[in-house]
């Protein structure tokens, strides 16, 4: 009997409308293309919930459909009475990210659970966060694919006991 749990991943950014679908997006399609689907769950949230019910950010779609992702997430606000039981990892894209997810951290179980995804990075190791692109131009919606494809792949070597 195959006893191995879904791993279940919850991506989190300010608005996800950029970044946070973007990871869950290159995520998922790393986990497609290695065939490990039925291994994982991945979802993303937003610490604020101002673009609740929104698509995910035009000039971010347009990016990463360039590299054939599609982003389909509807944005929604980061719950913490039902997040923190419902997901394994929860993946921050910056150290603001970081501390309110902390913030709302109801033990130490929860704080255990919340990860930077820059930490994953094996090529772009002098990043230290995935800089929010929403108010500047073309470079830095390519900058967080560039530092995600590379953060997903070392995630996904880790949770496969490869890092
Ligand atoms: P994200 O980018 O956190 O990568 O989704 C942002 C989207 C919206 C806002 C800020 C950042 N906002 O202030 O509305």
């Amino acid at each position: 009997m195959d006893t191995k749990k879904t791993k279940t991943l919850l991506f989190v950014c300010l608005g996800n409308i950029c970044r946070s679908p973007s990871a869950e997006a290159v995520m998922n399609g790393i986990i497609k293309k290695t065939d490990q689907s039925s291994e994982f769950i991945c979802d993303s949230a937003g610490i604020i919930g101002n673009h609740e019910g929104d698509r995910a950010d035009s000039r971010m779609r347009s990016h990463a459909a360039r590299r054939s992702y599609d982003l389909t997430s509807i944005s929604r606000q980061f719950r913490c009475k039902t997040d923190f039981d419902k997901f394994d990892m929860i993946i921050g894209m910056d150290d603001q990210n970081i501390e309110d997810l902390q913030s709302q951290a109801r033990s130490e179980d929860d704080l255990k659970k919340i990860v930077k995804m820059t930490d994953y990075c094996t090529k772009f190791t002098h990043y230290k966060t995935v800089p929010d692109p929403y108010y500047g131009g073309e470079a830095g919606f390519e900058l967080v694919l560039d530092l995600l494809e590379d953060a997903c792949d070392g995630l996904l070597n880790h949770l496969n006991g490869k890092l």
